[in-house]
């Protein structure tokens, strides 16, 4: 039995989507342990295109549980707005979606505070996906949350909205009367969702440990990436939550001997939406043909994505910090058409080399990219269905980055679809 993890190790949008997808064939449950309605999984099934933001994209096999863990920060209306479009596209969640009572929950508040504190940040703005997810993150770690079980008491809920919104007061205060969430609009709004709320209502961390004793195979599910990550990422150009390994056993309540194999996705370049340092960005045309090669727009905010050349500085960190078993390669399509491919090899930073980013944001921001230039493989790659396919440059390339990183590429994705894929272990 395998036990499985997939993380982002770059700036999210890698596809973890489709992997977790792809891996669901063989897992009896999936769950997902951190971030919200931040993330954006797109998945393509028969030219049909889901995007998913909470309900792990496991639900799209018929039969498979989805276990949403209290480290998600969860927006219920977000939630049951997923579950009811999947129902119209014919996917039932009954009885196989549930959620953690111990998750916190994005109020309608926390987006309003969120915008106050984007707007007053001005430039410094992180530019971030307006789901109220560090305000929420903010209530819980300042212990002004509402956790998912406490909606179900109707003194408890309305005496803890109260209290966050009482906290909040010198952001609120400065909101026309008519913008200003009170008490009782939330109370009600929440409440309204409470019925159907019920049925979702779980020990997360009581059913993975049952799970385990009936010998289930579990897919954990990460959101986000590795750099975005509210400890190792490039702070504070990060999310608020750790979307690195420890994440996952802090995020469902599940000890570390039940992860039996880590793989991490990687694009087969980079990308970041939002604002923050990006070594290996490119200004010029050849990003913006990365930009529309690769349908590179935020799926939650619609946002055009920042482009540039894939880092293996940072890669080999992101395996290194999440003890990466295997590697995801995914978009690599995208690349077919360029006669050579640049990849980041080390850094430069006031004439020292560098094998490792620095921890100092400020110095991050200003290191300058070492480059290996490889040839490119001028062939599309979706044309192959096995390894033995690849022309010769295609597969220097891989072995490339294997080399370097130290981790082998188990799972090559050559196009959206869920048969553009091919998996080499
Ligand atoms: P937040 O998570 O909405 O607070 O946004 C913080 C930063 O993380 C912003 O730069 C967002 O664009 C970025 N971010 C959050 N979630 C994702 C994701 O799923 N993919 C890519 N970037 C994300």
């Amino acid at each position: 039995m395998t036990n499985r993890v997939v993380l982002g190790l770059q700036w999210g949008d890698e596809g973890k989507g489709k992997i977790v997808d792809l891996l669901s064939r063989d897992a009896d449950i999936i769950a997902r342990c951190q971030g919200g309605a931040n993330a954006g999984h797109t998945v393509k099934i028969n030219s049909q295109q889901f995007i998913l933001h909470l309900i792990p994209s496991g639900i799209l096999h018929p039969g498979k549980i989805c276990l949403i863990g209290n480290g998600v920060v969860l927006d219920l209306f977000q939630l049951f707005h997923e579950m009811r479009e999947l129902q119209e596209k014919g996917i039932d969640t009954t009885g196989r979606l549930f959620v953690s009572g111990r998750a916190h929950l994005v109020m309608p508040y926390h987006k309003v505070v969120e915008a106050a504190q984007e707007s007053a940040r001005g430039k410094e703005a992180l530019n971030t996906s307006k789901r109220g997810i560090g305000p929420a993150y903010h209530d819980k770690v300042a212990r002004y949350g509402i956790q998912f079980a406490e909606i179900f008491d109707d003194n408890l809920l309305r005496e803890k909205i109260r209290a966050s919104l009482q906290e909040k007061q010198s952001v609120l205060a400065a909101l026309p009367e008519d913008q200003r969430p009170t008490v009782d609009m939330t109370f009600d709004a929440v409440r309204a969702k409470r019925d159907e709320a019920r049925l979702l209502l779980c020990d997360v961390s009581k059913y993975l440990d049952d799970a385990v004793a009936q010998n289930k195979r579990i897919l954990f599910e990460g959101a986000q990436g590795t750099l975005l990550d509210v400890d190792f990422g490039t702070y504070p150009f990060v999310t608020s939550s750790n979307t690195t390994i420890g994440g996952v056993l802090t995020g469902l309540g599940i000890g570390p001997k039940h992860l039996d194999r880590i793989t991490g996705v990687v694009k087969a370049y980079q990308t970041r939406v939002g604002n923050g340092p990006f070594p290996t960005e490119l200004h010029d045309q050849l990003g913006k043909d990365i930009r529309e090669w690769g349908h590179e727009y935020g799926a939650t905010t619609g946002r055009p994505r920042r482009t540039g050349w894939i880092d293996l500085v940072l890669l080999k960190y992101a395996v290194r910090l999440n003890g990466v078993d295997d590697i995801a390669l995914m978009k690599m399509d995208v690349m077919d058409k360029l006669k050579e491919i640049k990849v980041c090899v080390g850094y430069k930073l006031d004439g020292q080399k560098l094998d490792t980013p620095p921890q100092l944001g400020s110095e991050f921001a200003r290191v300058e990219p070492i480059y290996q230039t490889l040839p490119g493989w001028k062939k599309p790659v979706h044309e192959a269905k096995k390894y033995g396919d690849l022309c010769p440059n295609a597969k220097a390339y891989l072995k490339f980055i294997e080399d370097f990183v130290g981790a082998k590429i188990s799972i090559l994705s050559t196009g959206a679809e869920r048969d553009e894929t091919i998996v080499l272990g």
